[in-house]
């Protein structure tokens, strides 16, 4: 770029160089990363999503391709909450750019634990949520589909852990507006908008499913369009400031999230199969600006309601 563009934005009170973040789940730790870039061309970098013990993840076969996505069910593979303050806080730490640790458990105590032993430690910019895994003792639900759920889990979280809290919604729900609200209520941040959608894929040779859990997650090109309402609508309720993700593979994937009024994107398969993509977005997204004549990112944030829909 020859050319000068302010990306900055901020979620918050989370203040980023520029809008585009890895999504959690896809680029590990950060560490596979580093062989391509360095990670402070990266607006921010959502790890890996840990639990309050080490996790296997689930059998293999655990990735499926589908014609506009993938679907997966790695199954929180993680070193545990110990684990990754030992191995890969330290790596983190010495890296120049807001780093944000996915949080997933299976019960309230496991948000509580997993959030206060994050509170303890130095070089995190904040915590995302993960309410979207199955809530065993709720019947196998995800948390992220009940409200209430999500209340008492933001506010246990926020609660513990002083700094920036984002909640990462499920898509999976008839109406996305209680669960925002609840997250808002328990005092989270911003909000991260949205996770997988549960998919499935069969193998007509074998006449079985391919996936050895049956279904998983299904992310990529097929749920842009569901994520990017949600976002638009959350927004058109000005309930937190949001995160945008799903299918972001091209700069105007990126660009049609931030017209929605999402303060900075995230970028998960994609990633996958490009590892350059977050930074190739970036480029993209400042060329747009640059070629219609934008002085700066926050020019475009939500310009969609000014002319769009009232969902
Ligand atoms: C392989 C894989 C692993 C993922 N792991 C997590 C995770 O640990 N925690 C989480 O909140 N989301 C996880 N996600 C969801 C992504 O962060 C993202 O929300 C979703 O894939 C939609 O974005 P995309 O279409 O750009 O991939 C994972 C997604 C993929 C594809």
């Amino acid at each position: 770029m020859d050319y000068k563009i302010d990306l900055k934005t901020e979620l918050g009170s989370l203040q980023l160089e520029s809008p585009v973040m890895t999504a959690s789940g896809t680029c590990g730790f950060g560490r596979e990363l580093t062989d391509f870039y360095e990670l402070n061309e990266l607006g921010g970098l959502i790890v890996k999503g840990i639990t309050v013990d080490p996790r296997e993840g689930n059998p293999t076969p655990r990735i499926a391709e589908t014609a506009a996505g993938l679907i997966n069910s790695i199954g929180l593979e993680n070193p545990g909450l110990d684990g990754f303050i030992k191995e890969e806080l330290p790596f983190l730490k010495s890296v120049n750019t807001k780093v944000l640790v996915n949080i997933s458990g299976h019960s309230l105590d496991d948000f509580k634990k997993l959030a206060a032993g994050l509170a303890k430690q130095e070089g995190i910019g904040g915590i995302e949520v993960n309410v979207s895994c199955p809530n065993i003792k709720g019947g196998g639900l995800a948390f992220g589909t009940d409200p209430e759920l999500v209340f008492k889990i933001t506010d246990l979280v926020r609660k513990e852990y002083n700094g920036f809290v984002m909640v990462k919604l499920t898509p999976n729900v008839s109406n996305i507006i209680p669960v925002a609200k609840s997250a808002a209520e328990g005092g989270a941040d911003a909000l991260a908008v949205a996770n997988t959608l549960p998919g499935m894929k069969i193998d007509i040779e074998s006449q079985s499913p391919v996936l050895a859990t049956g279904s998983g997650g299904l992310s990529g090109p097929a749920i842009k369009p569901v994520a990017l309402r949600l976002v638009y609508e959350i927004v058109k309720h000005d309930i937190l400031p949001v995160l945008g993700l799903g299918g972001i593979m091209t700069a105007d994937d990126a660009i049609e999230y931030l017209l929605a009024g999402a303060r900075a994107v995230g970028v998960g398969t994609a990633t996958l199969i490009d590892p350059y993509a977050p930074i190739r977005i970036k480029t993209g997204i400042a060329e747009y600006l640059n070629k219609n004549n934008f002085e700066n990112l926050q020019e475009i944030i939500g310009l969609a309601h000014k002319k769009g829909a009232n969902l």
